[in-house]
């Protein structure tokens, strides 16, 4: 399976965001991750819908809008219209989450569900051949720039079997403290997309830091399908 770069514009200058758009976009990013908060899913409030579209208008990459959001069913349709391709959930918030899957699709988007540290997988297992993404937390959701939890690499394995034993294709992403120092460890646990905020925005070049991050996790998608 592939491996895409999707990185978080969160740590990003919320000033100069087309420029940031730009420099991931000549580093070779697949995928716009876009990080919205709501101050009650999570402690912290960033971006919304016009933020959204004003990316759309900036890049031809596909956006990816995080949802960390406690009432998304109210809200999928607005982001789907702000241009998002792949509508990101949190399952922890959503007690009827088969429809609101469906509702995602019926808006032509892809539909993701993400899992807190604290969720297990086995929270998917009756819509698993449903979704197109299953995002899985390696921070607790809300910033930027924290410690990547260990357990997430046993979690990947997990969530990447019932994939596969449902006969899914769908990506498994992972999202919080990723870097150069374990980006590889992630593909090879079955990772296909990889988000990465603070260890691009904090390099002096995030444009190379971009390339270098995404390069690593290309060979280390190499040598898992080479096994
Ligand atoms: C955290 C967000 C992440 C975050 C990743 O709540 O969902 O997308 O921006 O940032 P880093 O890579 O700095 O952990
Ligand atoms: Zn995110």
């Amino acid at each position: 399976m592939n491996v895409r770069l999707a990185p978080s514009i969160l740590s990003a200058d919320f000033a100069a965001l087309g420029e940031a758009v730009a420099t991931l976009e000549r580093g070779g990013a697949d995928v716009i991750h876009l990080d919205v908060m709501d101050g009650h899913f999570v402690p912290n409030l960033t971006i919304g819908p016009a933020a959204v579209k004003a990316v759309r208008r900036v890049t031809k990459l596909p956006l990816e809008a995080h949802l960390m959001i406690s009432d998304p069913d109210r809200y999928i349709d607005i982001f789907a219209a702000a241009g998002a391709q792949t509508l990101t959930v949190h399952a922890e918030v959503l007690p009827h989450l088969h429809r609101t899957i469906q509702a995602i699709k019926r808006l032509g988007c892809r539909a993701g569900v993400a899992l807190n540290p604290s969720t297990p997988p086995s929270v998917l297992s009756e819509v698993i051949g449903d979704v197109d993404l299953v995002l899985v937390m390696s921070v607790n959701p809300g910033f930027g720039g924290q410690a990547f939890i260990p357990n997430t690499e046993s979690k990947l394995q997990r969530v990447r079997q019932l994939l596969d034993a449902a006969g899914s294709d769908a990506d498994v992403e992972v999202d919080g403290g990723i870097g150069p120092g374990n980006i590889a460890q992630v593909v090879t646990a079955g990772a296909s997309l990889i988000v990465v905020g603070s260890a691009i925005f904090e390099q002096p070049d995030p444009e190379q830091a971009t390339r270098a991050l995404r390069a690593r996790a290309v060979e280390a998608a190499r040598a898992r399908g080479s096994r």
